[in-house]
């Protein structure tokens, strides 16, 4: 299927979340796969940014592995992470790109759906306030609702990335629903100023209709591209991930 996007889309970076080298590496205990080879193969191949999420529970990211990959490649790094003191004091420490905060709990396999920055306007704002006031770029992971784009209009945040998943898991008509309210929502926070990203279950077969969204400009792709590494190396996954992108642009 190709879809393609209006002329005046804004080019669209292709963020690479390396969590799950991490997540094969620590199934072992050792050091291999290295996740800053990884980083280091998005950027020989084109990838404008690495993401990585450095859960409280250090299940695949550890504090270590940050400062390893911004010391080994110049791309800008963006840091996932729970609105709490602790990671707030890392991302003070190693002043990323930017710091994308992400709710979490403990028994979740992945982030399962967006911050509630519209309920939590009293916890984040300080945080906001102090990435932003060290110079570090606060995204928000919300859910694509007008609501959270209120809430990230209230509490400053530059950016927003919308949570993909329930496009990503949604079919037939479903799925045309979620991928309305992600454009509607991509072009509302652009008219407020907001930069919208997007993220979550993006998959070769999903990515080109989220892709022609012109507003949009940043996808933050991990699991996907990392299981499809096994099979065709990262260089090739991450360069047809990027094909299909400018395709649908
Ligand atoms: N963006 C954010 C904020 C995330 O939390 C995640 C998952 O860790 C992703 C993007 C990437 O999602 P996936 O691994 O499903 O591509």
């Amino acid at each position: 299927m190709t879809v393609r996007g209006p002329s005046h889309a804004q080019p669209l970076r292709l963020g690479v979340n390396i969590d799950h080298v991490a997540t094969i590496r620590n199934a072992r205990g050792g050091d291999h796969p290295d996740p800053v080879r990884a980083a280091q193969i998005v950027a020989s191949v084109g990838g404008d940014g690495i993401t990585a999420h450095l859960r409280e529970d250090r299940r695949h990211i550890r504090d270590a592995d940050l400062r390893r990959i911004q010391d080994a490649t110049d791309l800008p790094l963006n840091l996932e992470m729970a609105a709490t003191e602790e990671m707030l004091a890392i991302a003070l420490r190693h002043a990323p790109h930017a710091a994308c905060i992400v709710p979490e709990k403990r028994e979740e396999r992945t982030t399962e759906g967006g911050l509630d920055a519209a309920g939590q306007h009293n916890r984040l704002a300080p945080i906001c306030a102090r990435l932003a006031d060290a110079g570090i770029r606060v995204s928000l992971f919300i859910e694509p609702e007008e609501r959270q784009i209120e809430a990230a209009m209230q509490l400053g945040a530059p950016v927003v990335e919308f949570h993909t998943g329930e496009y990503a898991h949604a079919t037939g008509d479903a799925r045309a629903v979620e991928l309305k309210r992600l454009a509607d929502m991509a072009a509302l926070a652009a008219k407020n100023g907001i930069e919208p990203h997007a993220g979550h279950g993006l998959t070769y077969d999903n990515v080109m209709p989220v892709a022609a969204i012109p507003q949009l400009a940043e996808l933050n792709i991990g699991h996907y591209l990392i299981g499809e590494a096994v099979f065709v190396g990262l260089e090739n996954a991450v360069r047809r991930m990027r094909t299909l992108m400018d395709e649908a642009r």
